[in-house]
């Protein structure tokens, strides 16, 4: 591939009447589409991870929504119904840690029912072009959140990031590898130092590949080589992703994100969360209460088909951890930077985003359009 062409790659895409997701499972080995047209597949796509990361996730459910009501178009309306909140369930089932994944079903809902005394058909109609908004908004909020964020980066700045949250992770541009890019876009020299990521390797395999694609100097550790290299004054900045945010500024991210913000801590050096609004949760009032994926063991024991821990050996996999509020430098939002993200910080960037209409703004939560 291009690095042109790696600017442009898009997780999900509509074509030809169905969406297409890369398959990220077999990155960088393989690149590959596959082909969804219906609610249940794409659920089983999100549950199974061709497509991860918190906004990617959301857009896929917003399509899945759509596809379900495009398949149902000839039923009754009583079927239709019953087939969409099967739909609504599996979808909400796939995974449960990122909000955006709830935000998009919320605002899919809202888009269902404002059209409910449409026909079947227009119903459906107004449910993709609802999809079709969610993605191309993601690019939008990314972008601004990338100048944001671009502001905090000096010229040479040698950054670390964990996992992926980048255009794979997103509808585009991404959102930690946004920050990077619309760096360099700006004319900074930056480079990357990706973590691995253990154990899904989204490091190594999705941001390390991003990054070779497009030539931003990238250089791969394992995941304990970190506080190595913080040591030695190689890192000047920290910038992450996020799954949810709580209303306290509390982070959930992949796991490993927590220990990465430690060590930042400790050697005074800013940590950075890219965070779309629509990743604040203000129903959950501190880390505490997010809910935590917990993975199947497999990816501790061993990768893909190979087994290298012990049968029976008892594991863990929880998928993220929770950076408190306290070790976050500052939040980098589409709406401009919290340094410091507190309760009172929080609140008065929900304030802000409900007086801003849903039509005009990707964030929840938001007021009347
Ligand atoms: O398990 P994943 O790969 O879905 O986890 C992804 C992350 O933790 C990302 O950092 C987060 O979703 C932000 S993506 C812009």
């Amino acid at each position: 591939m291009t690095s042109a062409a790696a600017r442009g790659v898009q997780a999900l895409r509509w074509q030809d009447g169905r969406l297409e997701m890369i398959d990220q499972r077999v990155l960088p080995s393989e690149f590959t589409y596959l082909g969804y047209d219906s609610a249940e597949g794409v659920a089983q796509g999100i549950r199974e991870m061709v497509v991860r990361g918190a906004p990617a996730i959301g857009c896929a459910a917003a399509y899945g929504v759509a596809l379900e009501a495009l398949r149902q178009r000839e039923a009754a309306q009583p079927a239709f119904d019953s087939a969409m909140e099967r739909a609504f369930t599996a979808l909400a089932a796939s995974r449960p840690t990122a909000v955006n994944l709830f935000w998009a079903l919320a605002r899919m809902r809202a888009r269902w029912q404002s059209a409910a005394s449409m026909p079947i058909s227009a119903q459906a109609q107004a449910l993709l072009e609802a999809a079709h908004e969610i993605l191309a908004e993601d690019i939008r909020v990314n972008r601004a959140l990338g100048r944001h964020g671009a502001a905090l980066l000096a010229d040479g700045a040698r950054v670390l990031t964990h996992c992926n949250a980048g255009a794979l992770a997103t509808a585009g541009h991404g959102t930690a590898l946004g920050v990077i890019r619309s760096a360099v876009e700006a004319g900074k020299r930056i480079s990357v130092i990706a973590d691995e990521t253990r154990p899904f390797l989204q490091g190594a395999r999705l941001t390390a590949w991003e990054m070779v694609q497009e030539r931003i100097p990238v250089t791969l550790i394992t995941d304990n080589m970190a506080g190595f290299m913080m040591s030695r004054g190689e890192v000047d900045a920290v910038i992450v992703g996020t799954d949810r945010v709580a209303a306290n500024g509390d982070v959930a991210n992949k796991i490993g994100t927590y220990m990465v913000a430690v060590l930042a801590h400790r050697h005074g050096i800013p940590f950075y969360v890219a965070c779309p609004t629509s990743t604040i949760d203000m129903s959950v009032a501190d880390g505490a209460a997010i809910p935590i994926e917990e993975r199947a063991h497999e990816e501790v024991t061993g990768f893909r088909d190979f087994q290298w821990a012990a049968s029976g050996v008892l594991v863990r996999n929880p998928a993220f951890d929770v950076t408190p509020a306290e070790l976050v430098t500052a939040l980098i939002t589409e709406r401009g930077v919290i340094h410091r993200p507190d309760r009172a910080q929080m609140d008065a960037l929900a304030y802000s985003l409900m007086s801003t209409p849903c039509s005009s703004s990707r964030s929840l939560p938001c007021g009347p359009a």
